[in-house]
């Protein structure tokens, strides 16, 4: 059942997370919908630009219309993650997409409430919802890049979102997006968090850039031929606090991709002779699938299932 962000928010908001996961291709939709399904939680299809180009927009939305299909206890949105305007309006028109993301962020204050303000009434015109971003991660963001963190400024939030009418804001607290987040002690600021849920009470926020980077899982991939070096993440045990301070949506697209990495790395060290791709695709999307599971009891979104497609359905009548 595909719903929007803000149906899922309303049942997670102060409880748990909900998965934002970035998928790109066939092998990956598999193994994230039976991750969710076999936890039993509600979760975020995450389809960016880049995903858009690697395999076409229209076949990334046939995916997710078909495994609607294949995996009917599944209750998810479809997200546009980091659009541009230009991007935005295309998905808003798809019919598949649920929820989109304006990432005007890079923009001065007024600019990106002008740009923001556009996307929101074009989306709520035709029922989906936005995510908008105030801060700017460090590091590259699509074709947005900033040297150093420009973390959220609680003062404007209130603004912002009664300027904007936007449905869920991404706060910059000290992530990046990659695999390089942190060079000495992770430092999140969870003090703006806590800010700007009493600024804005009840209202969900976003953590991006929030890949654990699994020092085993890094250690893996260098084992069977790999060279990342220095690769440090976010503490996943600090989902379930950010979670208490408003935060619904936690983004998760490095960890993936090292899953993928290490299934291929591997097996193609221990097998030299095989060039059949669908046997470590097989495994990947086990793998992958059981990376969901484990993720979702963390953020808090396994068993709720039930609980959050009986509560959006209510709120229907
Ligand atoms: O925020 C970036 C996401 O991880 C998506 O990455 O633009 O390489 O698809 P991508
Ligand atoms: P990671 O690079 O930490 O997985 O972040 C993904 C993200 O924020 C997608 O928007
Ligand atoms: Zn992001």
């Amino acid at each position: 059942m595909i719903v929007t962000t803000k149906e899922l928010f309303a049942h997670a908001y102060g409880k748990y997370a909900i998965g934002a996961y970035n998928i790109n291709n066939l092998e990956q939709t598999m193994g994230l919908f039976e991750g969710n399904v076999r936890s039993k939680a509600p979760f975020i299809v995450q389809l960016s630009k880049g995903a858009r180009s690697y395999s076409h927009k229209l076949m990334l939305e046939t995916l997710m219309t078909t495994a609607d299909k294949i995996f009917p206890e599944a209750v998810f949105a479809v997200h546009l993650d980091h659009g541009d305007e230009e991007t935005c309006m295309d998905c808003i028109k798809s019919g598949v997409y649920s929820s989109v993301m304006i990432d005007a962020s890079m923009f001065p204050y007024e600019k990106n409430i002008e740009i923001t303000k556009r996307v929101v009434d074009a989306a709520h015109a035709k029922g989906l919802v936005v995510e908008a971003e105030l801060g700017q991660l460090k590091g590259i963001e699509e074709d947005v890049s900033a040297a150093e963190h420009v973390y959220t400024r609680p003062e404007e939030v209130i603004d912002f979102q009664a300027r904007t009418g936007c449905d869920s804001l991404a706060c910059a607290i000290g992530t990046s997006h990659g695999a390089f987040k942190f060079s000495g002690d992770q430092k999140l600021r969870f003090d703006i968090l806590e800010e700007v849920q009493k600024k804005l009470p009840g209202f969900p926020l976003v953590m991006h850039g929030s890949s654990s980077v699994p020092p085993g899982e890094v250690a893996r991939i260098n084992a069977a031929g790999g060279a990342i070096k220095g690769a440090k993440g976010v503490d996943a045990t600090q989902f379930r606090q950010a979670a208490k301070l408003g935060v619904t949506k936690i983004n998760i697209d490095t960890d993936g991709r090292l899953v993928w990495t290490r299934v291929h790395r591997e097996y193609f060290r221990d097998k030299p002779d095989q060039f059949d791709f669908r046997k470590p695709g097989k495994i990947f999307m086990k793998e992958y699938a059981d990376f969901i599971y484990e993720k979702n009891c963390l953020l808090g979104s396994a068993d709720q299932v039930d609980d959050a497609r009986a509560y959006i359905q209510s709120q229907k009548k």
